[in-house]
């Protein structure tokens, strides 16, 4: 196997390390933009030379967002390349183009480490899903929210405390909008129900809210009735209809979701036979991100492709009802679905998840959070 490397950051440099010695693969061509020396692999700044190298059968993204990341990987597949990428977003964006391109011209295309980082989630999926229906899929997807909301519970710091101390860290991107908007969760969920349903989600119908307006008073009010705030993904299969949405949410005290530390991930699927299995570890990080790439490149090489058939392109139906905690914005809607306060903030009685969602779009300062 002789690959053509994009990208030589946190995951490119990572897969070069553990990769070498391997006599199976070889990584022949980088392209980056710094200027690297490597004694065993070409370095340059130019993809075509990766492009128009007939002896490099697949191509390892780990550049990072959609451009031209998604240039790049679909001139390698249109020059007929197996292609393994770290990318969530371009995965999930592209999508409907991607996935069917690879089924049409017959590639290998793999993305563990796009969700979970170093867990092996989607490969764990993806067995699943080949000897039982797959009920739901989610959880806590993204290390950096995780961190921040960690330790505003743990050390009492409010969020731009936590958040300087993420980025300082390394888990949150300088402009950590990302992240703690929950964008990153919702390519993760989008991807993983696309899985595991075996659907293409219609990204629109996936209502997300991130954790940037929660304020530490919230998190006093949820420490006086033994819940934890976490960022949570769903995907959900039920009765035929999808649902599918990303906001914190307040989990009891006792439940494992409560308990993840720090940049940690603990991602979830319900399977009709298997019930509830959990995968909990670090979802970013050089070499735990860079051994899933390694894992999808074993599998290119066993000629394994893409996790599931493409599936029928679908919309999320978030009709379902949740009670949900309001801070920062309480307006005639609010009070009229009132039923509790806490502190300064209300609750809602059941409010449907794309109702809530719809009303915070008009009320972009208030910080909501459903309560499990
Ligand atoms: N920025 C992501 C996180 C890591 O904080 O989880 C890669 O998905």
């Amino acid at each position: 196997m002789k690959i053509g490397l994009l990208g030589f950051g946190v995951v490119g440099r990572g897969l070069y390390d553990l990769m070498q010695g391997r006599p199976d693969m070889q990584i022949k061509t980088v392209v980056c933009l710094e200027d690297v020396q490597l004694t065993d692999a070409k370095v340059t700044k130019n993809f075509q030379e990766v492009l128009e190298d007939d002896s490099i059968d697949t191509v390892v993204e780990a550049m990072g967002g959609l451009h031209p990341a998604y240039e790049f990987v679909r001139a390698a597949m249109e020059a007929g390349k197996n292609i393994v990428t770290s990318n969530k977003a371009l995965v999930a964006t592209f999508y409907d183009e991607l996935i069917p391109l690879a089924q049409e011209k017959g590639l290998l295309f793999r993305c563990t480490a796009a969700v979970g980082g170093g867990i092996s989630w989607l490969s764990e999926l993806e067995r699943t899903r080949r000897t039982q229906t797959v009920e739901a899929v989610g959880g806590i997807m993204n290390g950096t929210c995780n961190y921040i909301l960690d330790s505003m519970t743990r050390l009492g710091q409010d969020y731009a405390e936590a958040l300087a101390e993420a980025q300082k860290l390394g888990y949150a991107e300088a402009n950590p909008t990302t992240d703690v908007e929950g964008i990153d969760t919702w390519h993760k969920v989008i991807l993983s129900s696309n899985i595991g349903f075996g659907v293409s989600l219609i990204p629109e119908t996936v209502p997300v809210c991130g954790i940037s307006k929660i304020k530490a008073s919230d998190v006093e009010n949820f420490k006086a009735k033994n819940l934890v705030c976490k960022l949570i993904s769903t995907g959900k299969q039920e009765n035929g209809k999808i649902s599918a949405y990303v906001q914190p949410t307040l989990v009891p005290q006792g439940q494992p979701e409560a308990a993840v530390p720090a940049n940690y991930n603990l991602i979830t699927l319900v399977g009709s036979a298997s019930d509830r299995m959990s995968f909990f570890g670090q979802g970013a990080g050089r070499y735990p991100t860079a051994h899933n790439v390694f894992q999808d490149c074993v599998d290119v090489l066993c000629g394994k492709g893409f996790y599931s058939p493409y599936g029928e392109k679908v919309a999320a139906c978030n009709e379902g009802k949740l009670c949900y905690y309001v801070s920062g914005v309480c307006d005639s809607f609010i009070e009229a679905n009132k039923a509790e306060t806490w502190g300064n903030a209300v609750v809602t009685g059941p409010v449907s998840v794309s109702e809530m969602h719809a009303w915070l779009k008009n009320n972009p300062d208030a910080f909501i959070a459903a309560i499990q």
